[in-house]
């Protein structure tokens, strides 16, 4: 196990949240049906109908891959595209999964800012994709990551004219929200805003990376894209049989809003930080720092300085850094990180 107690490595790295552990203990009475039959899993339903202010489907998952690739697999034909930012999860660190779990399915980059898709890039992409043609992939979906792989955030603006295009063809709207609590607390904004109501159809619902232990979930909007989630879960292995032990803790997740509480905390530190290196001289930040995540462009030797400083981070690259901020982030570990980058840039 680490040590170190200065870890921007991931938001994986984090505790998982007290009230999460307390809501496993109490859901540890009694007997229960599984697979989801159980109250904690009808709970979630209603709560987060609740929550995003329209009936839902909720499939509680162990993965935000298991999310993505099955939500996915879902909203597409095995001869389908999904359209996505080259720096999306789904495009860079899950090993083909959308394709293995969709049978054939194929990811098509578009361009677009700081890990975004751009809606004329995306429209251009798909009225030149060959529609009807039996030689190409047929346009299926569009992936956004909310908050993006290189840390911005979509207005819901921005959302919604993706999904206008995506609409428009007839292709479906999946939203990964990995850090979907982190953008929220950013935009401020109901989570029916930045979900559904801006076009969304199904979301990756991130739990584990704030603050969650086990479980993210697949949130449906659109029915016609539930038909067949639970064959595609059941079949992969991914359906727990004490499925409420997974819903408990989601339960708990949202509850009081824990989810923006701990979201807030986790932006916070990443702001802070930003706040306090942005404009340095030799230090260059990749993309706005609007959630939890900086992407800093330094010298080798400075990256190399921090790294043997203890600091605990992942180097994307020669010159950049990648730095993730958590709900337990502490103030300690935030100034000790700002310190370590001004020293370092100013020497290397
Ligand atoms: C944006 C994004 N989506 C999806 C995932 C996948 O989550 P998991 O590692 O739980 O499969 C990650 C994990 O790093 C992520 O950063």
């Amino acid at each position: 196990m680490t040590q170190s107690t200065i870890d921007f490595r991931s938001d994986n790295c984090g505790r998982a949240a007290p009230e999460l552990l307390e809501a496993l203990v109490t859901a540890n009475t009694g007997t229960e049906l599984g697979y989801g039959a159980d109250s904690f899993t009808a709970a979630l339903q209603a709560r987060l109908a609740d929550v995003f202010e329209t009936p839902v489907r909720v499939y509680p998952v162990p993965t935000g891959t298991a999310a993505n690739a099955v939500a996915l697999a879902a909203s597409c034909t095995p001869f389908g595209a999904v359209y996505c930012s080259a720096d999306a999860h789904i495009n860079t660190a899950e090993c083909n999964a959308t394709s293995f779990f969709g049978g054939g399915t194929k990811l098509t980059p578009v361009a677009g800012p700081h890990g975004k898709v751009d809606p004329a890039a995306l429209e251009s992409a798909i009225v030149t994709a060959g529609k009807g043609l039996a030689h190409k992939s047929q346009p299926a979906a569009v992936n956004l990551v909310q908050a993006t792989d290189l840390g911005a955030v979509y207005s819901i603006d921005e959302i919604a004219a993706v999904a206008q295009v995506a609409h428009a063809h007839g292709l479906k709207v999946h939203m990964d929200g990995a850090r979907f609590a982190n953008a929220l607390a950013a935009l401020g904004c109901t989570p029916a805003e930045m979900s559904w109501r801006a076009g969304v159809d199904v979301l990756s619902l991130g739990v584990t990376k704030n603050g969650g232990l086990l479980a993210d979930a697949i949130v449906v909007f659109n029915a016609d894209t539930a038909t067949s989630i639970g064959f595609h879960l059941r079949r992969a292995g991914l359906v727990w049989s004490k499925m409420r032990f997974a819903s408990a803790q989601i339960i708990a997740y949202v509850e009081n809003d824990l989810w923006l509480r701990l979201a807030r905390q986790a932006n916070a530190a990443a702001a802070a930080i930003a706040a306090q290196i942005g404009g340095l001289p030799g230090v260059t930040l990749l993309a706005p720092v609007q959630a939890n995540e900086l992407f800093i462009d330094m010298a080798p030797a400075a990256l190399s300085g921090l790294a043997d400083d203890g600091i605990l981070y992942y180097r994307r690259g020669p010159r950049l850094a990648r730095i993730v901020c958590r709900w337990d982030s502490s103030a300690a570990d935030v100034a000790a990180l700002v310190a370590g980058i001004r020293r370092h840039a100013a020497a290397a």
